[in-house]
């Protein structure tokens, strides 16, 4: 923890992107409820997710991090929870069979609900109100009373985010998560795709390897690591009321937590050196995150990362790099080189989702799935030109069977946008996208370790030969 660095240090620096209360007496009282509300999670949770994310930097472990692009009240059903924990289990175990190392899971849920806005206000028929910022802040309904932001809303994110992980828990824990179960629906997925002919031969090989341990003895009731699964939970630290009273002091190590998720990070419209949000994340021992984008300049980004892991904790760090695809290759390998020079132990993760967010020809803000596609395999292309490890992936998806990215095996048009566009914010990829992506990308990683090894055999060749 830095010197000088309290729970509430960040109040004495710039802000972006915090509502301003009209209501102060009111925030300060739901400030004080929330304070003594139980922890969502708990400090050694998000230690063990610090050393998968350890494990991750030096590539031997990959990170999953997917869901909403902001949770919200009237969204709130078990089955919407059940449905986008499910994918995102299947896209795992296809990424595990890619990568052939764990793949670390961590939802964007259970807390995911502030949202950045380009401009303060909207203007809809002449009417401006402010930009709806998330239903933890106010609501997207036009109204103007509605649109203030108020303090009690952040109580109902509370108890919404407290019953979800409930929920994860007893899905992690209880048998649903089974190693089978989540193989069988991949099969599924696979009999029906349009593309299935792509991933049969991943999913029969997965099969086999599946058969083959169950004729050693290796069952679900044997092995616990077949029935049960761990999974973490993330959101952008972004209202920094609600986390600086989320945030408690661990009565084993003594270090700060924030305990309203165990990975926090910083978005691309606040993750400035001498703000706020940087300030409030430097001081918890909680993994945390930064976005990357175009505009961050490898100084800039040595300094971010002196701010928020001047230890170089393995574990402690993942830049997310979201530069839109077709700019990968401009900004990112001077970025991974810089750092690597270094020597600095960070997680490249790549969210393909959001510089890649267009406006369809019928007004919907959309994101063709080809781009999100191809800039996962740009980031791809980098790390293996560089040395680096691609660590991980970031996605907005839901379980659902949405419309509101356009493409895919099963291509959803402009046209087909408008019967199912439920999403608070961004656009998602629904399940059938985000399992299409994880196959993708299951191939990279394969294609990647093959690389590695056939380099290596080749160097012990070349040392053989005294080259
Ligand atoms: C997000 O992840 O929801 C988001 C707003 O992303 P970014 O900060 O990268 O724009
Ligand atoms: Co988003």
């Amino acid at each position: 923890m830095p010197k000088n660095w309290a729970p509430d240090s960040w109040r004495s620096k710039p802000i972006l992107q915090v509502p301003d209360y009209p209501d102060k007496d009111k925030l300060r009282e739901v400030e004080d409820i929330l304070s003594g509300f139980p922890p969502l999670v708990f400090a050694g949770e998000a230690r063990s997710l610090k050393r998968g994310l350890a494990q991750a930097a030096k590539g031997e472990a990959f990170l999953l991090q997917g869901g909403d692009c902001a949770e919200s009240f009237r969204e709130f059903h078990p089955d919407n929870i059940r449905d986008t924990f499910r994918v995102l289990l299947q896209m795992a175990v296809v990424l595990t069979f890619g990568a052939a190392v764990p793949i670390v899971k961590v939802g964007r849920l259970a807390g995911q609900f502030a949202k950045p806005r380009s401009a303060p206000t909207e203007t809809i028929d002449g009417v401006e109100l402010p930009s709806y910022r998330g239903d933890i802040i106010n609501s997207i309904d036009f109204e103007a009373s509605k649109r203030e932001p108020d303090p009690s809303r952040m109580i109902r994110a509370y108890n919404q985010s407290a019953s979800t992980l409930n929920l994860i828990r007893a899905f992690a824990q209880g048998g649903f998560a089974d190693l089978h179960q989540v193989h069988q629906w991949n099969m599924g997925f696979v009999a029906d795709s349009p593309l299935g002919e792509r991933y049969k031969d991943l999913a029969d090989r997965l099969d086999e390897a599946l058969k083959f341990m169950a004729a050693c003895g290796l069952s679900s009731e044997s092995t616990p690591q077949i029935s049960e699964t761990d999974f973490f939970t993330s959101h952008e630290a972004l209202l920094l009321p609600y986390e600086q009273s989320m945030t408690r002091v661990d009565s084993l190590t003594g270090d700060w937590y924030d305990t309203s998720a165990h990975l926090l990070w910083a978005g691309d419209r606040t993750r400035q050196l001498e703000n706020a949000h940087l300030e409030f994340l430097s001081g918890i021992a909680n993994p945390v995150a930064s976005k990357v984008g175009p505009t961050t300049d490898p100084d800039s980004l040595i300094k971010l990362i002196d701010i928020l892991n001047p230890e170089n904790e393995p574990g402690r760090l993942t830049l997310i790099s979201r530069m839109g695809a077709g700019k990968v290759a401009d900004h990112l390998p001077q970025l991974a080189r810089r750092v690597k020079d270094e020597g600095r132990i960070v997680v490249w993760s790549c969210d393909p989702m959001h510089g890649n967010t267009v406006k369809s020809g019928n007004g919907y803000k959309t994101r063709p799935f080809d781009l999100v596609l191809q800039e996962v395999s740009e980031f791809f292309a980098v790390h293996q030109a560089e040395g680096t490890y691609p660590g991980g992936v970031h996605f907005e998806m839901t379980g659902q069977e949405v419309t509101e990215c356009v493409g895919g095996a099963q291509p959803i048009t402009e046209a087909d946008l408008s019967s199912r566009y439920h999403t608070h914010c961004d656009p998602r990829l629904n399940g059938k996208q985000a399992l299409e992506l994880a196959f993708a990308v299951a191939d990279s990683l394969k294609e990647q370790r093959d690389s590695r090894r056939e380099n290596s055999s080749g160097n012990g060749v070349q040392q053989a030969a005294g080259i």
